[in-house]
């Protein structure tokens, strides 16, 4: 192992770049060259990079976002645009890619491992937490963080005014951010994509809850559980309460990394520098009961990542 490319791809998440600087420095002491392919898949596939030394990676650890950007790219979804890529792999003698991204990021670099003899390895970074292998993805606990301190304002104005505020929070299909947020900003109500909700039973809560003399309320739902405006307007209409919404949306996705993604980047970038030093390949990084772990990318990308719904239950209890 001699020269090894590096990317980020799909949704950005605080903390790519502290990865991207451990990934550099940690192959630097190896004596590895690493070529940073710019704008995620594009990058690879339109041979666009620039060479990363320690020095060129200064300064970053603290940043959201990614130096090296990242996009989606529909041409990557494509055979045509997977064997350029493993064609520019080639062409720049580059024996080892580690790919920085999410679920959808892997199942690319899954089909991108059939057509090239690099080794792949996939450090998990995602603010939705929803990569399976690993029990908490880069960028995940700065999103958490950055929800929680907008949700402690909100809850002041729901006070006062004796509202309901429905959150609405990110995470495409899965629960993972709305769950932990919910459960650390004391929210009556979590709505999780994976568990299907009944309007019926919200207004029941609410209305409990405001016999019990809770006059104000936080919902807090995750983006993939359908119209959170209608569910308002319908909340007012069944409970007499005025209903709000507060879509948190793309902030959550930025700001400097919590001290806890940073480690996470450090110690994932780590161990995916040592796997490529053994030369082993087509795995992804993780964290599983405490322990720093890989598994096989294609496993991490056909599994699912269970949402731990007895959360759901203790969430139910501690809002009582
Ligand atoms: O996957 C990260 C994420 O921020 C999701 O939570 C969200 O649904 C999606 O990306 C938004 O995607 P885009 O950046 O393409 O609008």
């Amino acid at each position: 192992m001699k020269k090894i490319g590096l990317i980020t791809t799909g949704g950005d998440a605080p903390g790519m770049n502290a990865a991207i600087r451990a990934v550099v420095r940690i192959a630097s002491s190896r004596n590895l060259h690493v070529l940073g392919f710019m704008r995620g898949w594009e990058g690879l596939i339109n041979n666009v990079f620039n060479p990363l030394t320690p020095r060129s990676v200064s300064g970053i650890i603290q940043l959201g976002g990614t130096i090296l950007h990242t996009t989606r790219c529909p041409e990557f979804e494509t055979p045509a645009g997977i064997r350029k890529a493993a064609e520019t792999l080639a062409l720049n003698n580059v024996d080892g890619l580690i790919v920085i991204g999410g679920d959808g990021s892997f199942r690319g670099a899954c089909d991108l491992s059939k057509e090239t003899e690099a080794l792949i390895i996939g450090i998990p970074a995602t603010i939705d937490n929803d990569v399976f292998g690993t029990d908490e993805t880069i960028g995940f606990d700065t999103a958490v963080n950055t929800a929680i301190e907008e949700i402690d304002k909100i809850r002041d104005t729901a006070i006062s005014h004796e509202r309901i505020f429905i959150v609405e929070v990110m995470g495409r299909e899965r629960g993972f951010i709305a769950l932990t947020v919910g459960l650390t900003v004391g929210a009556e109500i979590i709505l999780v994509p994976e568990e299907k909700y009944k309007k019926e039973e919200v207004f029941k809560t609410l209305k409990e809850n405001s016999a019990k003399g809770k006059k104000s309320g936080i919902i807090v739902a995750a983006e993939g559980v359908g119209d959170t405006r209608e569910l308002a307007r319908d909340i007012e209409k069944s409970t007499g309460v005025e209903a709000r919404i507060s879509v948190l949306g793309y902030a959550q996705r930025g700001g400097s990394p919590t001290g806890r993604s940073r480690l996470l980047a450090n110690l994932f970038a780590n161990e995916a520098v040592n796997l490529l030093v053994k030369e082993q390949g087509n795995r992804v990084v993780g964290l599983q009961n405490g322990q720093i772990t890989s598994i096989s990318l294609e496993k991490s990308c056909k599994s699912r990542k269970p949402l731990d719904f007895s959360l759901l239950t203790l969430a139910d209890m501690l809002a009582t």
